[in-house]
């Protein structure tokens, strides 16, 4: 959930030398709680064993079998199960899903899918992450089976043969169609249960997306719109008057008062300015961070605060001005590359992306978890995170989707005849999946107010997005003021009125489904 900049860099910030800057904000849904047995008899009983890993022989490439099996990293829990009750199937996404377990019990929406309707859970761990990435490294050429659409067939050829590890003793399939199945996910992993849901409708009687960007979009600027949308007033307003200022003089100015500019921000010392733009940009990147029940003191907002409280006195909407907000963003960033980089003027060591040498791009050891993701928004889905061309923004105009393209090389040179598209095709994701326009039955959709990929998604209000609308068949709901998957998590969903609503609607919604499914009569095998 944060932005890889943050995270990366603030775990090690005396190694400015290692630093790898993260090109657009992580998709990975949050992975609180962790898994907990507290309540029940056995809950007691099993209070201090982890839950065990199971490993599943996925197909390396979908469309050739012959190509032979991985080990794909699963964790089962029965402890909610019901004769006839669903297969609820929780995804975790590009990253390691170890640390995901806690959506195996009601500390999570998935996990209170099951509680409700008498489910069991599967966290089953995404391909190329974790335990579950098939080859020894990332180098190029064994990136070749990591695509979209295996990793949609993944869900489908996993359902049909696991086996499932009951704790009663039993290994059993539960193969779909004739038992229920439901999946889930938020974030990219919510984006992908749509895409199971609109492939395989036969397969999963149902599925739940939380803020799922299902529309791949190459120039991702709306990322920022509801950023903008959701800030205070005066800090958007200001943060525009920053920027607007910022991309004036790196386009007009002289090369003194670009360099003068970038000192403010303690970049002077990084040779490119677009990448000293793109540092500017994990402010904006940060408000996906906010959570449901933390209230103020995060950061998104002590950086407002810096630049509209000042004697105590809070601004207006009209801001404190240019001036004003340029010092106190300069002195922001002054901070930001000290915690970050290890340095209040941290050059390209920390903020470059032109060196084509640089560990982030030649270390292809399974560590370098970035780098799956990386090779996902390359060769499939984009969603580069820019300045808006057409509007004021809070990010610079210098960031571009070229800036980002331009780095895919070099994470990914050319090896064994395989390569990066010179332009992620994601016209190809849409029409394989209809991305804002997937139509199904039983697909529940929420999503945030300001969430920034809400524009990415079935809620989004960019200007070429159809204007979809909530029916009961495909349910789309909005949690008013939410941001990034603020409903999966219990205990801070509940804790938010906004966010309890929908989380309740959402559960409440699968049990309604459940209801119609047994008095469904049991369904013919399919093959
Ligand atoms: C979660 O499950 C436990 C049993 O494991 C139960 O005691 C508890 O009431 C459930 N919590 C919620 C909020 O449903
Ligand atoms: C164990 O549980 C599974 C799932 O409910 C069931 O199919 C199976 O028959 C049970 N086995 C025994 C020995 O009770
Ligand atoms: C079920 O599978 C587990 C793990 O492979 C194995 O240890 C166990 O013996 C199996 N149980 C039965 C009844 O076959
Ligand atoms: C102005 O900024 C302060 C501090 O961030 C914030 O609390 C307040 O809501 C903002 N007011 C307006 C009108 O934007
Ligand atoms: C640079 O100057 C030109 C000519 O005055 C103007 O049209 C353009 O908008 C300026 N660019 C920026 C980013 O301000
Ligand atoms: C970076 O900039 C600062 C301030 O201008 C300067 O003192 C320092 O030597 C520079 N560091 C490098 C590595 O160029």
């Amino acid at each position: 959930m944060l932005s890889l900049t943050w995270l990366a860099c603030a775990l090690v910030p005396l190694a400015p030398l290692v630093v790898a800057r993260p090109p657009v904000g992580l998709l990975a849904p949050p992975k609180q709680p962790p898994f907990g047995f507290e309540g029940s008899q056995a809950a007691a009983r099993l209070a201090t064993a982890p839950p065990v890993p199971n490993f599943f022989d996925q197909l390396l490439d979908h469309s050739n079998p012959s190509f032979g099996t991985f080990p794909q990293r699963f964790w089962f829990y029965d402890g909610y199960y019901e004769e006839g009750g669903p297969i609820v199937l929780f995804n975790a996404g590009e990253e390691d899903a170890s640390g995901y377990t806690g959506y195996l019990q009601n500390g999570t929406i998935v996990g209170s899918i099951a509680y409700a309707t008498g489910g069991a859970t599967i966290v089953l761990e995404h391909r190329y992450w974790g335990a579950s990435i098939p080859f020894a490294d990332y180098s190029t050429a064994n990136m070749k089976y990591f695509t979209i659409e295996n990793s949609v067939q993944d869900f489908a050829y996993f359902a049909q043969n696991v086996v499932l590890p009951f704790s009663n003793g039993t290994n059993t399939t539960m193969a779909p169609p004739n038992v229920p199945w439901i999946v889930t996910g938020g974030s990219y992993p919510g984006a992908l249960a749509a895409y199971v849901k609109q492939t395989f409708p036969d397969l999963f009687y149902a599925a739940y997306a939380s803020s799922a960007p299902v529309q791949a979009i190459s120039d991702f600027y709306g990322y920022f719109i509801p950023v903008a949308n959701g800030a205070p007033q005066n800090c958007s307003t200001d943060m525009k008057a920053v920027i607007t200022h910022w991309d004036s003089v790196m386009s007009n100015g002289t090369k003194e008062e670009q360099l003068e500019l970038m000192s403010v921000f303690g970049l002077q010392n990084v040779t490119h300015s677009v990448d000293a733009a793109s540092a500017l940009q994990t402010v904006p990147w940060s408000w996906q961070n906010l959570g449901p029940a933390v209230g103020a003191h995060q950061e998104f907002f002590d950086f407002c605060d810096t630049l509209e409280v000042k004697d105590g006195v809070a601004a207006g909407p009209e801001g404190y001005g240019l001036e004003y907000a340029l010092a106190q963003w300069g002195a922001w960033q002054l901070a930001t590359n000290q915690q970050s980089c290890g340095d209040a003027f941290a050059g390209d060591s920390c903020w470059g992306t032109f060196d084509p040498d640089a560990s982030f791009y030649t270390n292809v050891d399974p560590s370098n978890t970035y780098r799956p993701w990386m090779w996902l928004i390359c060769t499939d889905l984009g969603f580069w995170q820019n300045g808006d061309p057409t509007a004021p923004s809070i990010v610079s105009k210098q960031v571009t989707v070229e800036y980002w393209e331009r780095q895919c090389p070099l994470w990914f040179p050319a090896e064994d005849g395989v390569s990066v598209p010179q332009l992620a095709p994601v016209a190809h994701v849409n029409k394989l999946y209809d991305g804002w326009n997937i139509n199904q039955d039983h697909l529940l959709f929420v999503n945030g107010e300001f969430d920034p990929w809400r524009s990415g998604s079935v809620s989004s209000e960019l200007p070429s997005a159809p204007k979809r609308q909530s029916t009961p068949q495909q349910p789309i709901l909005l949690v008013k003021t939410g941001v990034h998957c603020w409903d999966m998590i219990t205990s801070t969903a509940q804790a938010n009125p906004n966010t309890r609503v929908v989380f309740d609607q959402v559960v409440a919604q699968m049990v309604e489904w459940m209801k119609e499914w047994n008095m469904v009569p049991a369904r013919p095998p399919q093959n």
